[in-house]
Protein backbone atom coordinates (compact mmCIF):
# COMPACT_ATOMS: atom_id res chain seq x y z
CA UNK A 1 0.00 0.00 0.00
CA UNK A 2 1.19 4.03 -0.42
CA UNK A 3 1.41 6.50 2.42
CA UNK A 4 -2.21 7.90 0.80
CA UNK A 5 -3.67 5.01 0.42
CA UNK A 6 -2.87 4.07 4.42
CA UNK A 7 -4.44 7.37 4.84
CA UNK A 8 -7.00 7.41 3.20
CA UNK A 9 -8.27 4.13 5.31
CA UNK A 10 -7.41 5.67 8.55
CA UNK A 11 -9.33 8.28 7.83
CA UNK A 12 -12.37 6.26 6.65
CA UNK A 13 -12.28 4.20 10.02
CA UNK A 14 -11.21 7.16 12.43
CA UNK A 15 -14.97 8.42 10.86
CA UNK A 16 -16.53 5.37 11.26
CA UNK A 17 -15.29 4.40 14.60
CA UNK A 18 -16.30 8.09 16.37
CA UNK A 19 -20.35 8.54 15.62
CA UNK A 20 -21.86 11.54 17.42
CA UNK A 21 -23.51 10.52 20.55
CA UNK A 22 -25.16 12.24 23.43
CA UNK A 23 -23.78 14.22 24.77
CA UNK A 24 -23.18 16.04 21.30
CA UNK A 25 -21.07 18.57 22.21
CA UNK A 26 -18.39 16.08 23.61
CA UNK A 27 -18.72 13.62 20.50
CA UNK A 28 -18.40 16.70 17.93
CA UNK A 29 -14.98 17.63 19.98
CA UNK A 30 -13.59 14.53 19.90
CA UNK A 31 -14.14 13.78 16.80
CA UNK A 32 -13.36 17.41 15.88
CA UNK A 33 -9.42 16.99 16.44
CA UNK A 34 -9.39 13.44 15.32
CA UNK A 35 -10.54 14.56 12.09
CA UNK A 36 -8.36 17.56 11.14
CA UNK A 37 -6.31 16.39 8.84
CA UNK A 38 -3.12 15.13 10.73
CA UNK A 39 -0.11 13.37 8.72
CA UNK A 40 -1.45 10.28 10.59
CA UNK A 41 1.96 8.99 10.89
CA UNK A 42 1.07 6.61 14.09
CA UNK A 43 -1.16 4.66 12.56
CA UNK A 44 0.30 4.59 9.26
CA UNK A 45 3.77 3.49 11.06
CA UNK A 46 1.54 0.88 12.95
CA UNK A 47 0.20 -1.06 10.18
CA UNK A 48 3.25 -0.56 8.16
CA UNK A 49 5.06 -2.36 11.22
CA UNK A 50 2.06 -4.99 11.03
CA UNK A 51 2.63 -5.85 7.36
CA UNK A 52 6.58 -5.38 7.29
CA UNK A 53 6.54 -8.45 9.65
CA UNK A 54 4.32 -10.61 7.99
CA UNK A 55 0.42 -9.37 10.02
CA UNK A 56 -2.55 -8.45 8.38
CA UNK A 57 -3.26 -4.89 7.81
CA UNK A 58 -6.63 -5.75 8.60
CA UNK A 59 -5.86 -6.69 12.64
CA UNK A 60 -4.43 -3.73 13.31
CA UNK A 61 -6.96 -1.10 11.90
CA UNK A 62 -8.83 -0.60 15.49
CA UNK A 63 -5.25 -0.57 17.55
CA UNK A 64 -3.89 2.10 14.62
CA UNK A 65 -7.46 4.26 14.85
CA UNK A 66 -7.20 4.13 18.46
CA UNK A 67 -3.67 5.62 18.55
CA UNK A 68 -4.47 8.36 16.48
CA UNK A 69 -7.06 9.24 18.86
CA UNK A 70 -4.75 9.16 21.82
CA UNK A 71 -2.55 11.18 19.54
CA UNK A 72 -5.14 13.41 18.96
CA UNK A 73 -5.82 13.90 23.15
CA UNK A 74 -2.16 14.95 23.41
CA UNK A 75 -2.55 17.71 20.80
CA UNK A 76 -5.88 18.82 22.58
CA UNK A 77 -4.65 19.34 25.90
CA UNK A 78 -1.08 20.46 24.51
CA UNK A 79 -2.42 23.53 23.11
CA UNK A 80 -4.59 24.28 26.22
CA UNK A 81 -3.94 28.27 27.96
CA UNK A 82 -2.40 26.39 30.81
CA UNK A 83 0.01 24.03 28.51
CA UNK A 84 1.41 25.78 25.22
CA UNK A 85 -1.54 28.46 24.76
CA UNK A 86 -1.70 27.35 21.34
CA UNK A 87 -4.92 28.93 19.16
CA UNK A 88 -4.30 26.52 15.62
CA UNK A 89 -3.57 22.77 15.10
CA UNK A 90 -3.51 21.47 11.98
CA UNK A 91 -4.56 24.33 9.99
CA UNK A 92 -7.63 25.31 12.00
CA UNK A 93 -8.94 26.78 15.62
CA UNK A 94 -7.67 24.21 18.63
CA UNK A 95 -10.00 22.59 20.24
CA UNK A 96 -10.75 25.02 23.39
CA UNK A 97 -11.01 28.04 20.99
CA UNK A 98 -14.01 25.88 19.02
CA UNK A 99 -15.34 24.36 22.34
CA UNK A 100 -14.58 26.22 25.35
CA UNK A 101 -11.99 25.14 27.86
CA UNK A 102 -14.17 22.96 29.72
CA UNK A 103 -15.51 21.02 26.97
CA UNK A 104 -11.66 20.35 25.54
CA UNK A 105 -10.30 19.38 28.90
CA UNK A 106 -13.40 16.15 28.60
CA UNK A 107 -13.17 15.77 25.55
CA UNK A 108 -9.42 14.77 26.12
CA UNK A 109 -10.22 12.59 29.33
CA UNK A 110 -12.72 10.96 26.99
CA UNK A 111 -10.53 10.02 23.63
CA UNK A 112 -8.17 8.68 26.76
CA UNK A 113 -10.18 5.79 27.91
CA UNK A 114 -12.57 5.92 24.29
CA UNK A 115 -9.66 4.76 22.30
CA UNK A 116 -9.13 1.41 23.96
CA UNK A 117 -12.60 0.80 23.90
CA UNK A 118 -12.18 0.73 20.20
CA UNK A 119 -9.18 -1.88 20.63
CA UNK A 120 -11.16 -4.27 23.00
CA UNK A 121 -14.55 -4.21 20.67
CA UNK A 122 -13.53 -4.40 17.20
CA UNK A 123 -10.04 -6.23 17.59
CA UNK A 124 -12.19 -9.76 17.51
CA UNK A 125 -9.57 -11.72 15.10
CA UNK A 126 -7.34 -11.19 17.62
CA UNK A 127 -6.46 -13.78 20.08
CA UNK A 128 -7.63 -12.87 23.44
CA UNK A 129 -3.75 -12.84 25.05
CA UNK A 130 -2.70 -10.60 22.15
CA UNK A 131 -5.74 -7.81 22.53
CA UNK A 132 -4.37 -7.97 26.34
CA UNK A 133 -0.73 -7.48 25.58
CA UNK A 134 -1.57 -4.22 22.84
CA UNK A 135 -4.26 -2.86 25.79
CA UNK A 136 -1.22 -3.22 28.30
CA UNK A 137 0.98 -1.70 25.44
CA UNK A 138 -1.15 1.55 25.22
CA UNK A 139 -1.60 1.92 28.93
CA UNK A 140 2.37 1.93 29.58
CA UNK A 141 2.23 4.64 26.61
CA UNK A 142 -0.40 6.72 27.41
CA UNK A 143 -0.07 7.01 30.91
CA UNK A 144 1.96 8.33 33.92
CA UNK A 145 5.20 6.33 32.85
CA UNK A 146 5.03 7.85 29.31
CA UNK A 147 3.78 10.36 27.05
CA UNK A 148 2.19 11.84 30.18
CA UNK A 149 5.52 12.51 32.25
CA UNK A 150 7.01 13.75 28.88
CA UNK A 151 4.46 16.21 28.90
CA UNK A 152 5.42 17.37 32.57
CA UNK A 153 8.86 17.54 32.53
CA UNK A 154 8.49 19.58 29.42
CA UNK A 155 6.15 22.09 31.51
CA UNK A 156 8.73 22.75 34.14
CA UNK A 157 11.49 23.22 31.99
CA UNK A 158 9.86 25.90 30.00
CA UNK A 159 11.15 29.28 31.42
CA UNK A 160 13.35 27.15 34.13
CA UNK A 161 17.04 28.14 34.45
CA UNK A 162 17.58 25.82 37.52
CA UNK A 163 17.60 22.66 35.46
CA UNK A 164 20.67 20.61 36.91
CA UNK A 165 21.60 18.48 33.61
CA UNK A 166 19.72 20.47 30.53
CA UNK A 167 20.83 17.47 28.45
CA UNK A 168 19.97 14.93 29.93
CA UNK A 169 16.24 16.24 30.91
CA UNK A 170 15.98 17.43 27.19
CA UNK A 171 16.54 14.18 25.79
CA UNK A 172 13.85 12.76 28.47
CA UNK A 173 11.24 14.93 27.69
CA UNK A 174 11.74 14.51 23.74
CA UNK A 175 11.68 10.46 24.16
CA UNK A 176 8.34 10.55 26.38
CA UNK A 177 6.67 13.32 24.81
CA UNK A 178 7.03 12.18 21.59
CA UNK A 179 9.00 8.65 21.05
CA UNK A 180 6.44 7.06 23.39
CA UNK A 181 2.96 7.34 20.90
CA UNK A 182 5.87 5.86 18.49
CA UNK A 183 7.15 3.15 20.06
CA UNK A 184 3.38 2.34 20.78
CA UNK A 185 2.71 2.42 17.33
CA UNK A 186 5.14 0.23 16.01
CA UNK A 187 5.72 -2.54 19.27
CA UNK A 188 1.56 -2.87 18.71
CA UNK A 189 2.57 -3.24 14.83
CA UNK A 190 4.64 -6.33 15.45
CA UNK A 191 2.90 -7.36 18.78
CA UNK A 192 -0.07 -8.03 16.45
CA UNK A 193 1.90 -9.75 13.64
CA UNK A 194 3.49 -11.94 16.30
CA UNK A 195 6.49 -11.05 15.84
CA UNK A 196 9.34 -12.51 18.02
CA UNK A 197 11.31 -10.64 20.69
CA UNK A 198 14.34 -9.85 18.25
CA UNK A 199 12.08 -8.15 15.93
CA UNK A 200 10.19 -6.39 18.79
CA UNK A 201 13.32 -4.87 20.25
CA UNK A 202 14.32 -3.62 16.83
CA UNK A 203 11.50 -2.29 16.05
CA UNK A 204 11.54 -0.61 19.53
CA UNK A 205 14.83 0.84 19.03
CA UNK A 206 13.92 2.10 15.44
CA UNK A 207 10.56 3.62 17.01
CA UNK A 208 13.08 5.28 20.21
CA UNK A 209 15.25 6.64 17.48
CA UNK A 210 12.90 7.92 15.39
CA UNK A 211 10.28 9.60 17.99
CA UNK A 212 13.56 11.31 18.98
CA UNK A 213 14.11 12.47 15.20
CA UNK A 214 11.00 13.38 14.69
CA UNK A 215 10.71 16.01 17.57
CA UNK A 216 14.05 17.18 17.07
CA UNK A 217 12.70 18.02 13.48
CA UNK A 218 9.42 19.61 14.76
CA UNK A 219 11.78 21.93 17.23
CA UNK A 220 13.97 23.10 14.02
CA UNK A 221 10.73 23.54 11.87
CA UNK A 222 9.26 25.84 15.09
CA UNK A 223 12.22 28.12 14.21
CA UNK A 224 12.12 28.29 10.10
CA UNK A 225 8.63 26.66 9.30
CA UNK A 226 5.58 28.82 8.14
CA UNK A 227 2.03 28.57 9.68
CA UNK A 228 0.95 27.46 5.85
CA UNK A 229 3.28 24.58 5.90
CA UNK A 230 2.88 23.58 9.50
CA UNK A 231 -0.90 24.45 9.99
CA UNK A 232 0.00 25.46 13.78
CA UNK A 233 1.43 28.90 15.33
CA UNK A 234 5.28 28.99 14.39
CA UNK A 235 8.14 30.74 16.61
CA UNK A 236 6.26 29.64 20.03
CA UNK A 237 9.19 28.01 21.11
CA UNK A 238 11.56 30.69 21.74
CA UNK A 239 8.58 32.85 22.96
CA UNK A 240 7.80 30.80 26.03
CA UNK A 241 11.20 30.06 27.18
CA UNK A 242 10.91 26.23 25.48
CA UNK A 243 13.58 23.58 26.33
CA UNK A 244 14.26 22.04 22.83
CA UNK A 245 17.15 21.22 20.69
CA UNK A 246 17.39 24.00 18.87
CA UNK A 247 17.01 26.55 22.20
CA UNK A 248 19.96 24.30 23.94
CA UNK A 249 22.29 23.47 20.55
CA UNK A 250 21.47 26.07 18.24
CA UNK A 251 19.69 25.29 14.86
CA UNK A 252 23.12 24.33 13.14
CA UNK A 253 23.64 20.96 15.52
CA UNK A 254 20.09 20.41 15.87
CA UNK A 255 20.32 19.81 12.49
CA UNK A 256 23.79 17.55 12.58
CA UNK A 257 21.56 15.78 15.52
CA UNK A 258 18.58 15.20 13.33
CA UNK A 259 20.64 13.81 10.47
CA UNK A 260 22.81 11.63 13.02
CA UNK A 261 19.50 10.16 14.90
CA UNK A 262 17.91 9.68 11.07
CA UNK A 263 21.06 7.57 10.17
CA UNK A 264 20.52 5.35 13.09
CA UNK A 265 17.06 4.52 11.56
CA UNK A 266 18.60 3.98 8.76
CA UNK A 267 21.22 1.72 10.22
CA UNK A 268 18.68 -0.16 12.18
CA UNK A 269 16.48 -0.87 8.96
CA UNK A 270 19.68 -2.40 7.51
CA UNK A 271 20.45 -4.42 10.19
CA UNK A 272 17.37 -6.24 10.47
CA UNK A 273 17.01 -6.47 6.86
CA UNK A 274 13.31 -4.82 7.43
CA UNK A 275 12.01 -3.47 3.94
CA UNK A 276 9.69 -0.86 3.59
CA UNK A 277 9.14 1.78 1.16
CA UNK A 278 6.92 3.82 3.26
CA UNK A 279 9.33 4.02 6.08
CA UNK A 280 11.91 5.13 3.69
CA UNK A 281 9.52 7.89 2.46
CA UNK A 282 8.79 8.91 5.83
CA UNK A 283 12.67 9.29 7.00
CA UNK A 284 13.37 11.30 3.38
CA UNK A 285 10.67 13.69 4.00
CA UNK A 286 11.85 14.40 7.70
CA UNK A 287 15.13 14.80 6.28
CA UNK A 288 13.74 17.50 3.44
CA UNK A 289 11.14 19.13 5.47
CA UNK A 290 13.94 20.13 8.06
CA UNK A 291 16.45 21.15 5.35
CA UNK A 292 19.08 18.83 5.93
C1 LIG B 1 2.61 16.96 16.54
O1 LIG B 1 2.67 15.73 15.89
C2 LIG B 1 3.11 16.79 17.94
C3 LIG B 1 4.52 16.44 18.01
C4 LIG B 1 4.93 15.34 18.56
C5 LIG B 1 5.50 17.34 17.48
P1 LIG B 1 2.48 15.63 14.31
O2 LIG B 1 3.46 16.56 13.64
O3 LIG B 1 2.53 14.20 13.91
O4 LIG B 1 1.02 16.24 14.13
P2 LIG B 1 -0.14 15.88 13.08
O5 LIG B 1 -0.75 14.61 13.55
O6 LIG B 1 0.46 15.76 11.72
O7 LIG B 1 -1.08 17.03 13.20
C1 LIG C 1 4.08 17.94 21.53
O1 LIG C 1 5.22 18.69 21.58
C2 LIG C 1 4.08 16.65 22.19
C3 LIG C 1 2.70 16.23 22.50
C4 LIG C 1 1.65 16.79 22.04
C5 LIG C 1 2.56 15.09 23.36
P1 LIG C 1 5.02 20.19 21.05
O2 LIG C 1 4.30 21.02 22.04
O3 LIG C 1 6.33 20.67 20.55
O4 LIG C 1 4.07 19.94 19.79
P2 LIG C 1 3.45 21.08 18.88
O5 LIG C 1 4.63 21.86 18.33
O6 LIG C 1 2.56 21.89 19.74
O7 LIG C 1 2.75 20.31 17.79
MG1 LIG D 1 4.07 21.04 24.12
MG1 LIG E 1 2.72 22.44 21.68
MG1 LIG F 1 6.59 21.83 18.76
Amino acid sequence: MKMNDYIKLVNDKLDEFIQIEIPQTLFKSMKYTVTLPGKRLRPVMCLETCKMLGGEIEDAIPTACAIEMLHAQTLIHDDLPCMDNDDYRRGKLTNHKVFGEAIAVLAGDALLTFAPQIISKFSDNLPPSTKIRVLNEYFNYAGARGVIAGQVVDIESENNPGIIDKEKTLEYLHLHKTSDLFQLAMRTGAIIANADDEKLDAVTEFAKDFGLAFQIADDILDEISTFEEMGKTMGKDKQENKLTYVSLYGLEQAKCKLSCQLNKCRDIMQKHNFSSEIFNEIIEQISQRAGI
